[in-house]
């Protein structure tokens, strides 16, 4: 278990935070933090960007394993930008500005990705929608990460809900699966909000679509 003070940063967790406007914990950044490191993620996507909060700690695993982190959002702040600039990570860190998952092909990552975090739109169906079309992308033994898993009303009883049915559905051994055994592997401890949950894609099976489609693959 990591305590606060050793996420790797340039600057203080707390400094990030502030910075970010609130929208993660100290416990959610860290477990983001821990996770993209201990599978030394070079190629990381994000769903939901707004002030920048995960950015700057994804952004600096990015710039630390020499990858690149992929910002989605089509509303993206103008304190994004600042922040991603003030901790120099503009070599590593790239918005895209676009709603998942009505992304131009180009561009999209061209790798196989290691770690997605899910924080965009959080209506349940819409969660589905970003699990379902990201999953694929990522590497067997990567990482997805939800955000808002947390709390008695609002956006994490959708997010919830779209959590249980995808790993339900996407274990399920029938005629169409199991797509992807994705299994869940850490999350935050239990709070009134916010929270963050991690699958490992452990295995890729799926019949109906390749692996990951990438500039790399077939
Ligand atoms: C809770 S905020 C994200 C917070 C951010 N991860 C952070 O740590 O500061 C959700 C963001 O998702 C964006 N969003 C909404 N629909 C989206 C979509 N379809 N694709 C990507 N981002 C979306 C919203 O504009 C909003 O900025």
């Amino acid at each position: 278990m990591v305590t606060p003070q050793e996420v790797k940063s340039s600057i203080t967790i707390e400094e990030i935070i502030i910075r970010g406007n609130r929208r993660m914990t100290i416990h959610d950044l860290n477990l983001l933090d821990q996770h993209a490191r201990a599978i030394e993620a070079k190629t990381l996507v994000e769903i939901g960007s707004m002030d920048g909060c995960s950015s700057m700690v994804l952004g600096q695993v990015a710039r630390d394993n020499h990858g690149e982190l992929w910002c989605y959002e089509p509303r993206p702040k103008g304190r994004w930008f600042q922040n991603i600039k003030d901790l120099d990570l503009t070599a590593n860190v790239f918005m895209r500005q676009a709603a998942s998952p009505w992304i131009p092909q180009k561009w999209l990552p061209d790798k196989p990705v290691d770690f997605v975090l899910i924080d965009g739109d959080h209506r349940t169906t819409r969660a589905i929608t970003d699990y379902v079309f990201w999953a694929r992308f990522v590497r067997p033994g990567g990482k997805i990460a939800f955000h808002d898993i947390d709390g008695g009303k609002g956006v994490a009883a959708f997010v919830r809900r779209a959590v249980s049915l995808c790993v339900t559905d996407d274990n399920l051994k029938n005629e169409q699966g199991p797509d992807y055994e994705i299994r869940e592997i850490a999350r935050t401890p239990e709070a009134r909000d916010r929270g963050t949950i991690i699958y490992e894609k452990v295995a890729d099976s799926s019949q109906w679509f390749p692996s990951y489609a990438c500039g790399e693959c077939e």
